[in-house]
């Protein structure tokens, strides 16, 4: 099964990124199942039901959140009846929505996806690992589910390796978001999980963290209020992780890092190029 992960969405450059290029990859390296981190889709703030909706329409079969998750207030609504949207697992009980949900690939494998968010530099939240591990043991990998997919929404890579090493052998892909900068640790941990700290984000790089630099550099030069943050809006570059998912373990075979656009030096998964 080939499976790919693409980093938070910002902005109108990463939705357009996303359009513009992912149903030529689903074709060109024969993608079964994609997921899309979408937190920062709308204006770099949330997420609204049109936007998950153009996601799930240029090829993502599941869609994540994070922190941003509930800063476009009608996602507390719609997320109730869009099961394919996936909010971290961890937030307390009676919160709407899900924190994991079961899709069909392509191939007909049963694929968990499943969201938490980080306590490290972060909002207190419910325990991350308590919450996967509930997730999963309610279907588990191999019995259940033919693959597991993890997005850690977390700004420590310390508390994202530490997932790794928690879920290795039990899920497919543990995979970072939220710092919105990919690293260059891909790899499959010992007990054959495909892991990267962090995926990076879909959305223009010549920015901060998506958004147009001039106020954020204020910002660290002055702390007085300002400005609103506004999305870059240059050309957006794509970034995530491509996984080659073992149809019988559901573990990884393989793992690359895909980064297309301007801005970052062009990563393709070339176990698939040479295909
Ligand atoms: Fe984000
Ligand atoms: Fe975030």
């Amino acid at each position: 099964m080939r499976f790919l992960f693409l980093g938070d969405v910002v902005g109108r450059p990463g939705r357009v990124a996303v359009q513009e290029r992912l149903p030529a990859l689903r074709q060109r390296w024969g993608l079964d199942c994609v997921v899309i981190n979408g937190e920062n889709a709308a204006g770099g703030f949330g997420i609204t039901e049109a936007i998950c909706d153009e996601l799930l329409a240029a090829g993502a079969d599941a869609v994540t959140l994070g922190n941003h998750s509930w800063d476009q207030r009608e996602a507390l609504v719609f997320i109730e009846r869009q099961d394919r949207l996936v909010r971290p697992a961890n937030y307390p009980t009676g919160t709407p929505g899900r924190g994991a949900t079961v899709i069909e690939a392509a191939n007909g494998a049963r694929v968990l996806v499943v969201n938490a968010m980080g306590r490290i530099f972060m909002d207190a939240l419910d325990d991350p690992f308590a919450a996967v591990a509930r997730e999963l043991s309610a279907c588990p990998l191999g019995e259940v589910a033919d693959a597991v997919i993890v997005d850690f929404h977390a700004e420590a890579t310390s508390e994202k390796q530490a997932m790794g090493y928690f879920l290795d052998g039990r899920a497919s892909l543990v995979v970072g978001t939220h710092t919105h900068a990919p690293t260059a640790d891909t790899r499959v941990l010992p007990g054959g999980t495909a892991f990267q700290s962090d995926a990076g984000m879909c959305g223009d790089y010549d920015s901060v963290l998506g958004m147009h630099k001039d106020e954020p550099v204020r910002r660290f030069l002055q702390k007085t209020p300002g400005a609103r943050l506004e999305p870059a809006s240059g050309e957006g570059t794509l970034s995530g992780v491509a996984v080659e998912i073992d149809d019988a373990t559901g573990l990884a075979k393989a793992v690359w890092p895909v980064r297309l656009g301007p801005h970052l030096s062009e990563a393709v998964p070339v176990g698939w190029e040479r295909a």
